[in-house]
């Protein structure tokens, strides 16, 4: 959701806020705003729309001072206007807060202060916390401790108060704080991207945590009481950051992905590649043994990955498995106890409704277990046994990188419970070479063919609806191509198993209707070649991603786009390819924003 930075320094607050804001902005970026403690007053800047806005308010005269505050919105109260915008600051305009979350009671907030009299500037709720702040007395912490039992919701925020020029103040209840611990500076920030080019030392805040963080010491004080938090170092490499000469993120990390997928294969197999080194995934091997059946826990794209995964953990280990959204899991009653192996899949880390699930298993005694992709996250420090991706920072919004490395972690997942079930022989070695064998296959994917996504590009950029269809296993990698559809090139696009298709999608078919179809081969593509040949006969065009050498999809589909033969198992990793490549080609062509596609954020910290 939002981004929020808060500086106190050596240096001058308005380039390092604008820096961290745009290395933050793709978790929201409908308005943004900074302040800056100048010399008697706190200067505050906001401006609707896209973080250049606010770059262009500050480039002529910055506000000058070496502690500050920034943020970059994705609405929940009130529209993404300059008013709307933080931060927002109380009645005398001497606290000036930025925030992440939502605070629940924000009606009953609202109010009581306007029955106080309190003149109100904003629709939003992080205007209320300011307003608390400023009515409140003492220190700009003891304002915080007092106010902090008022405030009902998820939320983190950072403070800074005219009396105390030279302190910000953090704290958090559900989204993710971190303090940066710079040689002559302290920087708060949602997410670690905001700051990982200037300090790779951090300390992540607690739940309940209030940090008071001056330029050379930040004290932490949970529950009224002083604590300690260790200062961690990240080893995330900051210039993996930028764009690397590709002209969006996303295509960037499209091309990344054969190397996350070798970083995350190796990264769990033991020396000479023949097994999965248990060891590194933190499981007990005892308890996991014990395990008899599995929840995967998911939202978006990482839900996706739990499809797959099911296919694969069933079919190598023979153990049932359920899959949920994080936001349906946690209100089903599910049938969830210590026999159950919970796992919260989420490239983030913080998405709110995994993390909530994940507390749910975790209050039943189920071993709990995540796969993730940022070290140190919400659900990494919450997991018993956690398993990361290699995938390194991920801008895009659209997950790309992200989710393959997510389905690699899957099969290496069932691979680790084959091992502790005993159950392991020679099909294992077998996955493990086709698994080191991957990035080949995935470059050989990328590759493609110019013609084919050319046509297919068009095909879907003058349509207004499509569907995508695919079996068993690759049935998930539809609803997955047609998410990234949605997502970037704003198309209506469904993904729906194909003997589905006669029970209804098929009455949305007229001539020239596009359908995308994950046709690799497998005992049932006979079967969905039926399929297609039934909607064919009804006018549909039929874009196929197959192995470039199979003639019976060539026969029936009108575009192919070329894939590698590969394994049945790692046929969800390599058929998503094309998926990728070709909604990024249709975003482009309809002349969209492909990195920040509009409503979306890349991490949903509120449920
Ligand atoms: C947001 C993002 C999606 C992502 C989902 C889950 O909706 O836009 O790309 O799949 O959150 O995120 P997670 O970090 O939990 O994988």
């Amino acid at each position: 959701m939002c981004g929020i930075i808060g500086y106190v320094g050596e240096h001058q607050a308005v380039p390092v806020i604008l820096d961290g804001l745009r290395r933050l902005e793709y978790r929201g970026y409908d308005s943004a705003g900074l302040a800056v403690m100048g010399a008697e007053t706190i200067e505050v800047l906001r401006a609707a729309g896209k973080l250049a806005n606010l770059e262009e308010l500050a480039f002529d005269q910055p506000p000058r001072g070496s502690v500050g505050v920034g943020h970059t919105r994705w609405a929940t109260h009130g529209a993404p206007t300059e008013a709307n915008a933080h931060p927002q600051v109380d009645a005398d305009g001497h606290i000036a807060v930025v925030h992440n979350g939502i605070l629940e009671n924000y009606a009953d907030l609202r109010r009581e202060l306007l029955d106080q009299g309190v003149p109100l500037a904003s629709d939003t709720d992080t205007e209320l916390i300011a307003q608390l702040l400023g009515r409140a007395t003492g220190s700009l912490f003891e304002r915080v401790e007092a106010v902090l039992s008022r405030l009902v919701g998820q939320f983190a925020v950072v403070a800074v108060s005219r009396d105390e020029p030279n302190t910000v103040v953090a704290f958090r209840n559900g989204p993710p704080l971190v303090v940066g611990v710079g040689d002559d500076e302290m920087i708060v920030a949602s997410d670690v991207v905001a700051l990982l080019h200037r300090t790779k030392r951090v300390i992540y805040l607690e739940n309940g945590d209030i940090a008071v963080v001056h330029q050379h010491e930040a004290h932490i004080h949970n529950d009224g009481r002083a604590v300690d938090r260790p200062v961690e170092t990240l080893d995330w490499d900051a210039g993996r950051m930028d764009k690397g000469g590709f002209r969006h993120y996303m295509l960037k990390e499209i091309h990344e992905q054969p190397d996350a997928i070798r970083n995350t294969v190796r990264a769990y197999l033991n020396a000479d590649r023949t097994a999965v080194n248990l060891g590194d995934l933190g499981f007990d091997h005892d308890r996991l043994a014990e395990v008899r059946r599995i929840h995967l826990v998911a939202c978006g794209t990482s839900w996706h990955a739990c499809l797959v995964g099911k296919f694969l953990i069933e079919r190598l280990t023979g153990l049932p498995t359920e899959v949920d959204y994080g936001s349906e899991y946690r209100y089903r009653e599910p049938l969830v106890g210590p026999d159950v192996l919970v796992v919260g899949v989420t490239q983030s880390g913080e998405t709110a409704d995994t993390l909530a699930a994940m507390e749910l298993g975790k209050d039943a005694g189920a071993l709990l277990g995540t796969i993730c992709n940022v070290r140190g996250s919400s659900s990494w420090r919450m997991a018993q046994a956690r398993m990361l991706t290699q995938a390194g920072p991920e801008i895009g919004v659209a997950s790309t990188k992200a989710f393959t490395t997510q389905l690699v972690a899957m099969v290496l997942l069932a691979l680790a419970l084959r091992q502790v079930r005993g159950l392991s022989d020679g099909t294992d070695t077998e996955i493990i070479r086709q698994l080191l064998r991957l990035p080949l296959a995935i470059e050989q994917a990328i590759e493609g063919s110019e013609e084919a996504y050319d046509q297919a590009t068009q095909l879907l950029a003058e349509a207004t609806d499509s569907l995508f269809l695919g079996r068993g296993c690759l049935y998930p990698i539809a609803l997955e191509g047609a998410l990234k559809l949605k997502e970037i090139s704003y198309l209506h696009a469904e993904g729906y198993p194909a003997g589905e298709m006669k029970h209804g999608p098929i009455a949305l078919l007229t001539e020239g209707f596009p359908i995308v179809t994950v046709a690799p081969a497998t005992p049932t593509r006979e079967k969905l070649l039926g399929n297609l040949m039934e909607v064919r006969a009804r006018g549909a065009v039929v874009i196929a991603v197959a192995e470039r050498e199979a003639a019976d999809v060539a026969q029936v589909a009108d575009i192919v786009l070329p894939i590698p033969a590969v394994d049945r198992l790692l046929q969800p990793i390599v058929t998503t390819i094309p998926l990728q490549l070709l909604a990024y080609r249709v975003a482009v062509e309809l002349g969209l924003d492909v990195d920040q596609p509009r409503n979306l954020a890349k991490s949903v910290t509120v449920e």
